[in-house]
């Protein structure tokens, strides 16, 4: 089971940026906690970020038969790209939205996802834990719908 983590603008920047919201633990720290997991779990995992829109396209487009499943944290493009949005539904790889923070109870415009039309589930506020959970819901996600194939 192969899963991509894909992470949106900024968040090259964990530890440095806002740890009020996104918490002290480094970008790096954050690739090694999911490498870890993903091993314990026997999943292989691909980790890529990106500060640009049409990168992040391009990596979901270049999951297509390659990837069973996509976790996915949009960052600031969450709220604003429909180019996202078209390429998770493009490809239709199983994908599931995280958020480190909590961002119902931020500014009312993060309010607003355009990807999550485009996901099966999404997860806020969990911190870093949120990306293993995800992970998790992939997994399981997948083999209950091998069950019933
Ligand atoms: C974020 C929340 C977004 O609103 C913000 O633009 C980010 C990070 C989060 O992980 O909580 O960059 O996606």
């Amino acid at each position: 089971m192969k899963i991509l983590v894909l992470n949106g603008p900024n968040l090259n920047f964990l530890g440095i940026r806002e740890p009020e919201h996104y918490g002290t633990g480094t970008y790096e720290s954050l690739c090694e906690t999911i490498r870890r997991h993903a091993e314990t779990c026997g999943i292989e995992v691909e980790i890529f970020q990106s500060n640009h829109e049409g990168a992040l396209v391009d990596a979901i487009q270049g999951a297509y038969g390659r990837v069973d499943g996509i976790v996915i944290n949009p960052a600031a493009y969450t709220h604003t790209s429909v180019a996202i949005l078209d390429a998770v539904k493009a490809v239709s790889i199983p994908t599931v939205e995280v958020h480190i923070s909590k961002v119902s109870e931020r500014e009312p415009f993060r309010r607003i996802s355009y990807i999550r039309s485009a996901c099966f589930d999404v997860i806020t506020g969990k911190g870093f834990d949120g990306y293993l959970e995800a992970m998790d819901r992939i997994r399981e996600h997948l083999l209950e719908k091998g069950k019933k194939a």
